[in-house]
């Protein structure tokens, strides 16, 4: 310690170490996030590398400005004191560079704070304040390249190249990745346009190459396109629509795991009484029959999170069963499956066999009462999913706040009985205005119009009908989403919607 250099050298190893743990980390994150490494995926311990990567890095950063006000020389020869270190422009000693480190080491406390506070802030948020991780690794470039003492050695040009080359690496991967993501998504989502948005089109003609009894009054069809190649891409909690005899459009959830391209899995309960539709399947739908099914929608999406908790009843165990299928193997999630028997459980010892300890199958003929999932729900701090039956999806809505609930209803819940439908004007560009009496649907007037719109359910569950709101305002009294999040989105469902203004300006 009677070394006069001893700050400078530990202000230098501080500022090398610092670098690289950053640059690893942000090479980590993008290997997370681009999913590189799900084949090994254990997040638990990936993220917790993550996090310890970028935590020692701010600590090294923190050492490399404290040992900077601790070195004699900068002290007494270039007057470095803590509003130099800290405020950008205000060191006299290489101004440019070292403000550009003093940013970086605010946008790195912003990005740890953020990541700490994750649970408490809207993803969106978190994820701009992160990306904000490679102006860090940009910023901590240009301030080594330049503010440094060692600039013009050997093996820290070195050094200094190799950091470089890897975090650009990072950046330009993440940047390939997710175009090539959001190309996929863009894709995905017009051919969901198309497909809903006109008769016939986004339609697909599918084989039915199994079918098994998966249950008491449940089969499960395995379909695959009839000329062959991969279905189409289907994100967890997608449901198909199938298009049968007379008519008739029933919508089921696809099940199992979206990154199985070869067929898609749907399991149909026989519904007592059936409106034609599951009566039609079990009695008259055969393996080698074809039919048509209108491209994967989703309503259900799997949002990223740490804890998920499943709550299924009966047959809505299906929709879950794809999440449950695309989450990393040791990703946070507990499942609970209810229903009345072990026989009539599609799924359930599959599940149990796959997971234990994470999946509890609760039949009520062998324990007797009730699961008390809503409590569970209510405490356990996850995000939680839920299908089945109107009064379990009732009852865990009513204890779950908003920001934690993920439903999926295939009753419509009553809205418009609480609403007294008053008549309205409907325009729709292309197309023209119409009035919408109050005893007829936007979707029936669209239709007679001619408008390409197209409905399926009509009692505002499946989301076939969706239109973007150009103008007005809707009166959203659909079940497939949350009203807050159609708003967010631009879209409502015209079938059992209408609207607060007197006007609304629709397009598909
Ligand atoms: S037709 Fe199903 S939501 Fe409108």
């Amino acid at each position: 310690m009677n070394d006069p250099h001893i700050w400078w050298y530990v202000s230098r190893a501080s500022a090398i170490v610092a670098w690289s743990l950053l640059t690893a980390t942000v090479l980590w994150g993008v290997l997370l996030s681009t999913r590189v490494l799900r084949a090994a995926d254990d997040p638990a311990w990936l993220k917790d590398l993550h996090r310890y990567l970028s935590g020692t890095a701010i600590a090294m950063t923190l050492v490399h400005v404290g040992s900077l006000l601790l070195d004699p020389y900068l002290r007494d020869q270039a007057g470095f004191g803590i509003v130099a270190v800290l405020v950008p422009f205000a060191s006299e000693f290489k101004p440019l560079p070292v403000a550009l480190g003093i940013v970086a080491l605010y946008l790195m406390g912003a990005v740890g704070l953020s990541s700490l506070a994750m649970r408490w802030i809207p993803r969106r948020a978190w994820k701009g304040l992160h990306l904000l991780s490679y102006a860090v690794v940009a910023l901590v470039a240009f301030h080594a390249a330049f503010a440094g003492s060692d600039t013009g050695m050997w093996w820290y040009i070195m050094v200094s190249t190799a950091l470089i080359v890897v975090s650009t690496l990072a950046v330009v991967v993440r940047q390939l990745v997710g175009s090539v993501a959001a190309q996929r998504r863009r894709s995905a989502a017009r051919a969901r346009s198309v497909g809903s948005a006109r008769h016939g089109a986004g339609r697909l003609r599918m084989v039915v190459a199994d079918r098994v009894p998966l249950a008491d009054g449940v089969v499960g069809l395995r379909l695959v396109p009839e000329h062959g190649g991969p279905v189409p891409v289907w994100s967890p909690g997608s449901h198909v629509t199938l298009h049968l005899p007379g008519g008739l459009e029933r919508q089921y959830s696809l099940c199992g795991d979206p990154a199985d391209r070869r067929s898609l899995d749907i399991a149909v309960q026989l519904a007592e009484p059936s409106r034609g539709g599951s009566r039609f399947i079990h009695a008259s739908l055969h393996t080698g029959d074809v039919i048509e099914v209108w491209l994967p929608r989703n309503h259900f999406e799997l949002e990223p999170a740490t804890d998920y908790l499943f709550i299924a009843g009966g047959i809505g165990i299906t929709a879950l069963t794809s999440m449950i299928a695309s989450l990393p193997a040791s990703r946070r999630w507990s499942l609970v499956y209810l229903g009345r028997s072990r026989r009539s459980m599609p799924f359930a010892a599959e599940l149990e066999a796959r997971y234990p300890g994470r999946a509890t199958v609760y039949a009520a003929d062998e324990r007797g009462g009730r699961y008390p999932a809503a409590a569970e729900a209510a405490v356990c701090g996850a995000q939680v999913y839920c299908c089945g039956p109107a009064r379990l999806m009732d009852d865990v809505a009513a204890a779950v706040p908003p920001e934690r609930l993920h439903l999926e209803r295939f009753v419509p819940v009553d809205r418009a009985s609480a609403v007294v439908a008053r008549p309205l004007d409907v325009e729709m560009p292309g197309v023209g205005s119409f009035r919408v009496p109050a005893d007829r649907s936007i979707l029936d007037v669209l239709e007679d119009a001619g408008a390409p719109v197209t409905g399926s359910c009509r009692t505002g569950v499946c989301g076939t009908c969706e239109l973007r709101v150009l103008g007005g305002a809707p009166l959203h009294l659909d079940s497939v989403a949350d009203d807050a999040d159609k708003d967010a989105a631009g879209v409502m469902y015209p079938c059992v919607s209408r609207a607060v203004s007197p006007q609304l300006l629709l397009d598909l």
